[in-house]
């Protein structure tokens, strides 16, 4: 079997449309799918909607609809946000498909068969918006109302019958799964966290409610619906045809690479899903990252606050690639990070105007004029060629490993340096100049092209769009990105023709520049 990746974003909630923070998730892991796809990874990426629970159903009746219509409705807009951002996802699972229900059911059935579920009381606080219980020391009271201390959120009484998993069983079976795997939980910074929630003694886990109905069904017990964070989190599986374990997808991709999610779903993920799988006997997934806030103006985005970012506004002015590349780059990975829209304007204007797109045009001018419109044949690299082209076959392993590690910021940085070596390099050798050496005027333009199809072949998880569209100056297409091949020095068909291109990223005009 060849080398294989499973990436997931978490299923959202389908309770209103989708936000920048939402954006932000999907494209971080589409940035990773497509990365691994050009290093030669078999890449399985998901998506999707998480639509059962009493969030969903309340939100549903306040629209005075079916709860099922309500989900199909704003589903679908999440479905289009994946096309509009140009995501990769191999699928889009919905936990309200009958693949799913199954899936979530055979697992209940499996935890109950290993005596992990069993029948009680559950009388605590309950918060609608986290779907998440409380415990006393998790909730203050401001302005006489009670919420959760981590998320803010109200919380109301819950007092009911419920099925309950045996958390508390797999209290030291998770600490030595977390000693065994030292990455499973990122960035580190986060993964203390969850280690000293874990020893501070793990309480069974209601896993079930009764007093509501929008939900899967507990098999042969139908008065109660299945915790929809049990339910979500299957979606993980249910999507590689679980419990068919022995179906292509599941042997390939089970266990998922890395769950990507933000940092206030941690502990359902790092806790509560490895022991679900533990339980049933299912290999936990490798990694779970809990990446930081989108932040507007300084703060966590929030209906109350009437501060929501909507990433079709931010396309709409600025293009989706700038979107993703801004994300990308000034979003410190792992943690909080400010939308801005001067930022997003000076990315535009210095990095990708004038760094990358200005690189491109100028290179290609000049060998349209100067080479016959052909990428030159005859050429002699000499020590500064190597130097510069060199630099790419040093580094390649280095970039997968950090890759690995999802250190983004390593990534971007390198590129950055790349595109400022780039374009000293074309500045500094003046081929201009050379018009009475045609084999050092020649290899300069070599050199500088084979540079830019390397950047652009490192810009694609990225800028996917107009790396593409840069591409065409070689008239290379999407399967010819090859991560391997940026060690190649003379990549590029001496001779090929060389097409003209179209502006790649405008500038914006600012009044004070
Ligand atoms: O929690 N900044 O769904 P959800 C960055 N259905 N990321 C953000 C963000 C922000 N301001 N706001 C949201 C759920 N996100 C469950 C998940 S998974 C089995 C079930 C992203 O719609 C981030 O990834 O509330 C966060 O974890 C997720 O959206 C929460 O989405
Ligand atoms: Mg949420």
């Amino acid at each position: 079997m060849g080398k294989t990746f499973y990436i997931t974003t978490p299923i959202y909630y389908p309770s209103a449309k989708p936000h920048m923070g939402h954006a932000y998730s999907s494209i971080i892991a589409d940035f990773f799918a497509r990365f691994k796809r050009i290093d030669g990874y078999e890449v399985f990426f998901l998506t999707g909607t998480d639509e059962h629970g009493l969030k969903i159903q309340r939100a549903a009746e306040k629209k005075k609809v079916d709860p099922l219509k309500f989900c199909d409705e704003i589903s679908q807009t999440f479905k289009d946000l994946s096309k509009t951002l140009n995501l990769t996802n191999n699928d889009f699972i919905r936990t309200t498909e009958i693949r799913h229900k199954k899936s979530v059911q055979y697992l209940w059935e499996e935890l109950l068969k290993n005596d992990d579920i069993y029948l009680s009381k559950y009388s605590g606080w309950y918060s609608v918006s986290d779907e998440a219980f409380y415990d006393e020391n998790e909730i203050e009271e401001i302005d006489n109302k009670k919420i959760a201390i981590s998320s803010k959120s109200p919380v109301e009484w819950v007092d009911e019958e419920s099925y309950f998993f045996r958390l508390s069983k797999w209290e030291k079976p998770l600490l030595d799964f977390y000693e065994k795997n030292p990455n499973f939980i990122l960035p580190a910074s986060r993964k203390n966290e969850v280690i000293s929630f874990v020893k501070s003694g793990l309480k069974d886990l209601s896993v079930s409610r009764k007093s509501f109905s929008w939900g899967i069904k507990v098999p042969n017990d139908e008065k109660h619906v299945i915790y929809v964070w049990l339910d979500a989190l299957t979606n993980y599986i249910s999507a590689l045809n679980y419990p068919d374990k022995n179906n292509d997808l599941y042997k390939k991709f089970w266990p998922a690479s890395i769950h990507l999610i933000g940092k206030d779903i941690l502990r359902f993920h790092a806790v509560y899903w490895p022991a679900f799988l533990l339980a049933a006997e299912i290999d936990p997934p490798k990694k779970v990252y809990g990446h930081g806030w989108i932040l507007s103006n300084e703060e966590k985005m929030s209906k109350s606050k009437g501060n929501i970012l909507d990433p079709l506004e931010i396309i709409k002015q600025y293009g989706l690639d700038p979107l993703r590349y801004y994300l990308i780059k000034e979003v410190s990975f792992g943690n909080d990070g400010n939308i801005s829209q001067e930022r997003l304007e000076d990315c535009i204007n210095s990095d990708l105007a004038n760094n990358f797109g200005n690189l491109c045009q100028r290179v290609c001018a000049f060998a349209i004029r100067n080479c016959d419109s052909k990428i030159p044949e005859k050429i002699q690299f000499q020590n500064d060629d190597l130097k510069i082209l060199n630099e790419y076959t040093r580094n390649l392993d280095k970039i997968r490993s950090e890759i690995d590690s999802q250190n983004i910021n390593y990534y971007i940085d390198y590129i950055v340096n790349r595109l400022f070596d780039a374009n000293k390099y074309f500045n500094d050798q003046e081929p201009w100049k050379k018009k009475d050496d045609i084999i050092r005027l020649n290899t300069i333009v070599y050199t500088t092209l084979e540079i830019v199809r390397k950047i652009t072949y490192l810009l694609y998880p990225i800028i996917p769009h107009s790396s593409l569209k840069a591409l065409d100056l070689f008239n290379l297409k999407e399967k010819d990105i090859i991560f391997d091949t940026i060690k190649d020095n003379e990549f590029l068909k001496k001779g090929g023709d060389i097409n003209k291109i179209d502006i790649l990223f405008n500038k914006i005009e600012r009044k004070n520049d």
